[in-house]
């Protein structure tokens, strides 16, 4: 399969991807690592690797719909099977995600549908949750709400602060993302006609 994986920042879900690909010679090909910011430090890692690197600059555009119709020329061009946003930071438009239906996959460091947008690591602490987690699901027009593909959970400590939440729940998000590759990468993620996500051969 063909994957574009979308950045922001750092980028250690995309290394997580883009590791599991070349450790475990998944058959993925990694056509693009694009950012909407050129500063990102994952394009610095991706270029070390020799991945294709892209800057998509959002503050080029005029529009929020600018953008996402510069993104979608791009996509279009690159024809992945599937967009997987790894802490890619923009919200993209009813009519980019409509375009790509089902085949934008992003990861959220909450268990949704609790504390969907920001600050979650916050949110999960304030609301005094004992459990905290990620998900990885489909990207639908609503944010933060699509198909669930996949979720863990890690414990509250009573001493956790955002920061040792986000530590802790960081490699869990890197273990999920990369399961959510394989199976996708196995052809098989369903997604149903009533909006609920199959894994074949999952229990
Ligand atoms: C991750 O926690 C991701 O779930 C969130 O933003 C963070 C991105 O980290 N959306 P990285 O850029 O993948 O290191």
């Amino acid at each position: 399969i063909r994957v574009a994986i979308l950045i922001s920042g750092r980028g250690s879900n995309m290394q997580a991807l883009a590791e599991t690909v070349a450790t475990e010679g998944l058959p993925v090909d990694i056509c693009a690592v694009l950012s909407n910011r050129a500063d990102a430090a994952g394009l610095d890692w991706a270029r070390a690797r020799g991945l294709p690197a892209e800057v998509l600059a959002h503050r080029d555009f005029d529009s929020r719909e600018a953008f996402d119709a510069a993104l979608r020329t791009r996509l279009d061009a690159l024809a992945p099977d599937y967009i997987l946003l790894a802490g890619f930071m923009r919200v993209l438009g009813a009519d980019f995600v409509r375009h790509f239906d089902g085949r934008i996959v992003n990861i959220h460091p909450s268990l949704l549908p609790a504390f969907p947008g920001l600050h979650t690591h916050e949110q999960a602490l304030a609301q005094g949750v004992q459990w905290h987690g990620c998900t990885v699901h489909f990207v639908t027009p609503v944010l933060d709400h699509g198909p669930i593909i996949a979720q863990a959970a890690i414990p509250v400590c009573a001493d956790d602060t955002p920061e040792s939440l986000a530590a802790r729940l960081l490699p869990v998000e890197h273990r999920v993302y990369a399961q959510t590759l394989r199976w996708l990468a196995q052809g098989r993620v369903r997604l149903g006609t009533d909006g609920r996500v199959s894994v074949e051969g999952a229990s």
